[in-house]
């Protein structure tokens, strides 16, 4: 977790997570996201931002939206693939 920008928008958070591949869907990712929302808390963050979750990320926007994210729309072809192509990304944030 890290400040998502500085000065007049440092109060916004920004992180990111993983889990080991043979570890995902056991909530070890909400248990993530909670300890964030706690620590941007007690760091006097006031919001938690993701910039860049890709549309077609289903477990990682379920699970942000489960803990209460709200969608900023679309940003169309905001992300590229490995391979060359363009998927689209969702931004999300929360207050904390
Ligand atoms: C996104 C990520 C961090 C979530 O961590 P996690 O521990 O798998 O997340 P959770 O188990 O708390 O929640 C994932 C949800 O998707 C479901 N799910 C089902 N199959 C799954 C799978 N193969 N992988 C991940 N989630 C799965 C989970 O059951 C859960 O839904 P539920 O709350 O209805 O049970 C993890 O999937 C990951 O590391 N992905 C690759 C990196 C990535 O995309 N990071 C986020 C970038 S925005």
């Amino acid at each position: 977790m890290h400040p998502n920008n500085v000065g007049r928008c440092g109060h916004i958070a920004n992180a990111s997570y993983a889990i080991s591949k043979s570890l995902r869907g056991l909530h070890i990712g909400e248990l993530l996201v909670k300890d964030c929302l706690l620590q941007a808390c007690a760091t006097n963050f006031r919001i938690l931002q993701f910039n860049a979750v890709v549309a077609t990320n289903i477990h990682a926007r379920h699970l942000y939206e489960r803990l209460g994210f709200i969608q900023l729309g679309t940003i169309k072809g905001g992300f590229k693939i490995k391979d060359g192509h363009f998927e689209d990304i969702c931004p999300y944030y929360r207050e904390v």
